[in-house]
């Protein structure tokens, strides 16, 4: 992960607090995944990882397409004019699958319910439009390794595999509906790719079984998302492993579609905040920034330290000596009332002083986006893009 240009942190506005996101590194993940899958996969951008407008109008020309979960990242999406939209999410409202269905970029809907492709159907009667979705199954095996498990277990998303008869049945007469395929993503960050290759051989089994037990041919097969990206940078999916697995996979004439987040995002984001104190508090050391939590919740919700850099920054505006830790194990804390406002405990340093940055690397997927931006009305950080070359 290559850090941001000295000239870059140096010229950002103080106290700083911003997030860089470049664009190259964000070009480059999309055409490295796109030539590691089959030549005939789609690879689709989930938007929910960041969907920050220069990433998305990217993503849009360089992926395939681009896969939304929420009313608000269709709107963002279509405004990007990609190839095609994927819409997922458990509870879409009517004016969402509205906006799905007289869109006039494609969009297939992954309906999670049976009551959900009812309701698709009257609107897209009411439209005179024809609604192409994929059906997400809840399937009993179980997801390969990774963090929230999506299949296999109780969760409120796709339709339980008992109720899968009722739901092609629905699908297949439902005069506003076209049945393109299956939704199976299981997963989120699953660091083996030995086992998500597996899990992606296994799907496929289970799409075509199905289609043959019901006398169906699919477009399309969904195996989701879920590449891993490991936020403390020792482990890392093994994308030629996968790739040389997932080539020798045979789909005949369905086209796989990959939806992935995490692994095109994660590495083109830098959280860079200003020390604004040091201190230490009963044997404690800590080092307080402009930012935290609210802006980067990933560390907190996961219950890890994510790793930090220190730019050290010469000019010292006050005239008394300026506080600083050296050769210590300090907790980088956030402006945050909260004692949980920490983004990484006991990490080692070699010096740290007030008005130094620090820049969090890999905070390009699930960082902004997953955060509580407003609690305590902190002002939001800087968002700087750095443009390809
Ligand atoms: C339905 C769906 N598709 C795709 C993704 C993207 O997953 P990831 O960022 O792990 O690639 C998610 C994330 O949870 C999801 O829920």
């Amino acid at each position: 992960m290559k850090p941001p240009p000295h000239a870059v942190l140096d010229a950002l506005p103080r106290p700083v607090c911003a997030y860089i996101y470049n664009l190259a590194t964000f070009r480059d993940r999309i055409k490295q995944l796109k030539a590691a899958l089959p030549d005939t996969a789609q690879l689709l951008y989930a938007i929910k990882a960041n969907s920050h407008p220069a990433l998305v109008t990217e993503a849009a020309t360089t992926a395939d397409g681009l896969e939304v979960a929420s009313g608000g990242e269709l709107d963002t999406a279509i405004a990007a004019a990609p190839d095609r939209i994927v819409f997922s999410g458990p509870a879409k409202t009517d004016a969402a699958l509205a906006t799905a269905v007289t869109s006039h970029i494609p969009v297939v809907v992954n309906v999670e319910s049976t009551h959900e492709l009812q309701r698709l159907n009257h609107l897209a009667r009411q439209h005179h439009r024809t609604a192409h979705i994929a059906l997400r199954v809840n399937r009993r095996a179980a997801a390969p390794t990774g963090t929230h498990q999506m299949t296999g277990t109780p969760t409120p998303f796709g339709i339980d595999i008992d109720q899968l008869p009722e739901a092609v049945n629905l699908a297949t007469n439902l005069p506003g509906i076209h049945l393109t395929g299956l939704h199976l993503h299981a997963v989120s960050n699953n660091l083996d790719a030995t086992s998500h290759a597996q899990f992606i051989a296994k799907s496929l089994r289970f799409a075509t079984d199905t289609a043959q037990r019901y006398g169906l041919r699919w477009e399309t097969v969904n195996l989701g998302g879920g590449l891993g990206v490991d936020p403390q940078a020792r482990d890392v999916f093994d994308l030629p492993d996968f790739s040389r697995r997932l080539k020798r996979l045979s789909t005949t004439d369905t086209t796989m579609v990959f939806e992935i987040g995490r692994w095109l995002a994660a590495t083109c984001g830098h959280y860079v905040t200003e020390v604004i104190d040091v201190k230490r508090n009963h044997g404690r050391d800590f080092a307080v920034v402009r930012g935290g939590t609210h802006h980067f919740r990933l560390p907190a919700a996961w219950g890890y330290s994510h790793p930090a850099g220190v730019h050290p920054v010469g000019a010292w505006p006050y005239p008394w000596p300026r506080p600083e830790i050296r050769d210590e194990l300090i907790d980088v804390t956030g402006e945050l009332c909260t004692p949980r406002d920490v983004l990484a405990r006991a990490v080692p340093i070699k010096r740290v002083r007030v008005g130094d940055l620090l820049v969090f690397a890999g905070t390009g997927a699930y960082g902004w986006d997953i955060s509580h931006h407003d609690f305590l009305s902190h002002p939001h950080p800087d968002f700087v893009i750095l443009p390809p070359k």
